[in-house]
């Protein structure tokens, strides 16, 4: 069965999420697009806790979102307990996040990323592992906040 990889954007990342649509089904998952659905003005915060509660509900074990930098993607969908939204603007960036800190969403800040970097980006996050071992406290201390 293809992973289901639930992914949205707001209209900056409108575009962008088109092509991403097509390089995971190449990939082999099975995206669910969940808006937005043309270009038009419209709010991050709704996609961004869409994507996330399905991640902390455990519904998708990770996701995608993209906006125009990322900034607002990411506050809403860390304020979802067990969701590791992550910024990555570098394949390098998108390794770590999954290496050091197991992040469960990639966030692709659109105006700043032409497609070949994205994808590039993308494909680095989907194939990368937590390493675990010291990175696992640390990982675990981030709610100790509200647990
Ligand atoms: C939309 O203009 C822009 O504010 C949004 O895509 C994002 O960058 C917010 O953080």
């Amino acid at each position: 069965m293809p992973e289901v990889l639930p992914i949205a954007s707001d209209h900056a990342g409108f575009a962008l999420k088109g092509r991403l649509l097509d390089e995971l089904r190449v990939l082999g998952f099975a995206p669910l697009d969940l808006g937005t659905h043309s270009a038009a003005s419209t709010d991050y915060p709704d996609y961004a806790h869409d994507v996330a509660g399905r991640v902390e509900r455990g519904e998708a074990a990770r996701g995608i979102l993209i906006c125009g930098t990322g900034l607002g993607m990411s506050y809403a969908a860390n304020r979802h307990p067990g969701v590791r939204a992550a910024v990555a603007w570098s394949a390098e960036v998108a390794r770590l996040s999954r290496q050091h800190n197991d992040a469960n969403i990639l966030i692709l800040p659109a105006r700043f990323l032409d497609d070949e970097a994205a994808l590039g980006v993308l494909h680095t996050w989907l194939a990368t592992s937590f390493d675990g071992g010291r990175h696992a406290a640390r990982v675990a201390a981030i709610d100790a906040v509200i647990a």
